[in-house]
């Protein structure tokens, strides 16, 4: 029987997800769930590395879960849970971490950003050390994320290459998937830097559960140039480049062609277009969001841990035993 590759991902469950997790990770999450056996995780563990409330933090935590059921992410084809709820990510971890040169951790840059913003803590030093158990921990082969996950993805290759070559062949070494387009969605009103979570700008970033009229308006009102030619050029043009990715990556037309079709119409023309295109990508999301019950959706989670609990524990035993942790 041929077995399909295994495809891991994980989205931590901080306040509101947005146009960029969605093109640069999420949509294809969604698709892969064709051709692929998919485990997708909302990974509360990380999410509570920085300062946050735990009351809103259940709010999120369900929200992010009904937010990819939304999508498309269906439980019936994935194993879908929260973190948390599997305690082989965080065994795994702990091992991962005998094994992880502290030199490797402090030159993490996504740790010195969070650190200096928020403070260092261990939980956070060690972040990428709990991602690499996600993806080893069910051996995935592909791992789609945006292009900040990049180094992270880079540290889990490298430590299941030293797990193998001092225990023996135990994990697969993991692929990172990152689209050529939209891997890394710019702010709104600063289209130098990065679409971020913790933007305290709401018009910096679209919601993927935004109203039309506050898509319309966000990206209206983008911070672009004053140059009207609409031409692909990240340096010269980073707010035009930046709605051109967001246009293609919607819609599948390459950036070429909307280049040809947008070129002379000028940015009043052009903005509506992609305001148009995304208000169409994210209705049915937000329709099928509110749909969903809550106590339902508290209940497929339950399932879907039951379900990774026992598969990871498949997996973990392997590890236990290749370091010389069975259970006796
Ligand atoms: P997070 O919300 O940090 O858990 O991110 C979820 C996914 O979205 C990860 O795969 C990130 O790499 C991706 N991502 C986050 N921000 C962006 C962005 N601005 N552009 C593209 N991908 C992003
Ligand atoms: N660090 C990832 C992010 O911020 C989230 C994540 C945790 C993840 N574990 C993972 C992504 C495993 C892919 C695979 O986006």
């Amino acid at each position: 029987m041929e077995t399909r590759q295994k495809v891991f991902s994980g989205l931590q469950p901080t306040g509101n997800i947005h146009i960029g997790n969605y093109l640069g990770a999420l949509k294809n999450w969604v698709s892969f769930q064709d051709s692929y056996e998919t485990v997708y995780c909302v990974v509360d563990l990380h999410a509570i590395t920085v300062p946050y409330d735990p009351v809103e933090f259940k709010k999120d935590r369900i929200a992010a879960a009904k937010v990819l059921l939304a999508m498309g992410i269906d439980p019936e084809r994935s194993m879908f849970y929260f973190q948390s709820q599997v305690p082989q990510h965080a065994e795994l971890s702990w091992i991962l971490g005998t094994m992880t040169p502290t030199g490797v951790l402090n030159r993490m840059t996504q740790y010195k950003e969070k650190a200096d913003k928020v403070g260092a803590n261990l939980g956070l030093y060690s972040y990428p050390v709990l991602m690499a158990a996600d993806i080893l921990l069910f051996n995935a082969d592909l791992v789609p994320v945006g292009d900040d996950q990049r180094q992270h993805l880079e540290m889990a290759r490298d430590l299941a290459e030293r797990f193998n070559n001092r225990f023996g062949e135990v994990f697969h070494i993991p692929e990172a998937y990152i689209p050529d387009v939209s891997a890394r969605i710019m702010s709104l009103t600063d289209p130098q830097v990065k679409m971020s979570k913790s933007d305290a700008n709401p018009k910096s970033m679209v919601l993927v559960l935004d109203v039309p009229d506050a898509i319309n308006k966000k990206i209206k009102s983008a911070v672009t140039d004053s140059d009207p030619g609409v031409r692909y050029d990240p340096t010269e043009k980073p707010g035009i480049s930046n709605l051109l990715e967001i246009m293609s990556a919607c819609t599948g037309v390459s950036i070429d062609a909307l280049v040809d079709e947008y070129a002379t119409s000028g940015y009043g023309v052009f903005k509506q277009a992609v305001a148009d295109v995304v208000i169409e990508e994210f209705a049915p999301i937000r329709v099928a969001y509110e749909r969903l019950d809550d106590a339902d959706v508290a209940r497929m989670m339950h399932k879907g841990a039951l379900d990774a609990r026992i598969a990871a524990e498949a997996y973990q035993a392997k590890v236990r035993a290749a370091v010389g942790l069975d259970r006796i």
